[in-house]
């Protein structure tokens, strides 16, 4: 194939910011998605006991948080029974390397402060069952922050999530912000064709991915996004089977790749 025209090449995602150069859902995560030149970072949002939006993935704070020195009986609490004040305390940056000690779990509003220059955010709700009322929430915040307005206005926000009844509902609430929804498998064309009357496109795994979905989903007017492609080859493959958007914990690698340089 031709090389594409620069138009044509996948929108940047940068998968939890950049996860493959610094700690998942932080600060520092989201500026390095920024420096890259991602069109969007990915985070992931869930609510704390007492109501408050953060960005975090996993279910428990074990992995990527010292709950084992701040609080050691609750390494396998749910992350959504600790309140905002208890998650604060929680340093979110050493599993990733001692440069990152004591950086914070985000508040949602640090998302809205490091989407700049010409990054935008894909919010993804991860887990509303776990999370009740985040779809409220989330609505309420983009409708009064003017950082949230100011990316609506620029097209760079989107709203993703694998709960597909979570997200209509969000989409009741907020029917101006467009929405994704995520499967790990694409379904058939009459799950699609209802998705689309509502959604501007769909994110999926890669690694599930035939070459004729992506014409399947062009074809029911929704974009493809695939989801987490980390090695050259891949990103490669799927730019030419013309995607839409890449996301990728290495968002300066494809960055590179589509600027011709070595990757
Ligand atoms: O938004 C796509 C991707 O982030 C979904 O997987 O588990 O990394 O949230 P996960
Ligand atoms: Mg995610």
């Amino acid at each position: 194939a031709a090389p594409s025209a620069a138009e044509d090449l996948p929108d940047i995602i940068g998968h939890r910011g950049s996860a493959g150069t610094a700690p998942e859902n932080t600060v520092p995560s989201m500026r390095d998605a920024r420096t890259a030149g991602s069109e969007l970072f990915e985070i992931d949002l869930q609510l704390s006991s007492d109501g408050v939006p953060f960005l975090f993935h996993d279910a428990t704070p074990g992995r990527t948080t010292d709950v084992e020195d701040v609080f050691p009986e609750r390494a396998d609490d749910h992350i959504t029974s600790f309140t905002w004040d208890e998650l604060s305390r929680l340093d979110a940056g050493s599993y990733f390397g001692t440069p990152f000690d004591g950086t914070r779990i985000p508040h949602l509003d640090a998302a809205a402060r490091q989407a700049r220059g010409s990054t935008g955010v894909n919010i993804e709700v991860k887990e509303p069952a776990a999370s009740p009322g985040v779809e409220q929430v989330l609505a309420e915040s983009l409708a009064t922050d003017p950082d949230w307005q100011r990316l609506l206005r620029q097209d760079k926000l989107v709203v993703s999530s694998f709960d597909v009844g979570s997200l209509e509902a969000f989409h009741e609430l907020a029917p101006h912000v467009p929405v994704l929804p995520i499967v790990s498998e694409l379904p058939d064309d009459e799950t699609l064709a209802s998705w689309a009357e509502y959604a501007g496109g769909v994110v999926t795994d890669y690694r599930n991915l035939e070459a004729a979905d992506v014409d399947r989903v062009h074809a029911l007017g929704l974009d493809l996004a695939t989801y987490t492609v980390n090695d050259p080859e891949s990103m490669q493959h799927l730019t030419d089977l013309g995607v839409d958007r890449i996301i990728t914990d290495f968002p300066r690698v494809l960055a590179r790749m589509q600027a011709g340089q070595d990757p």
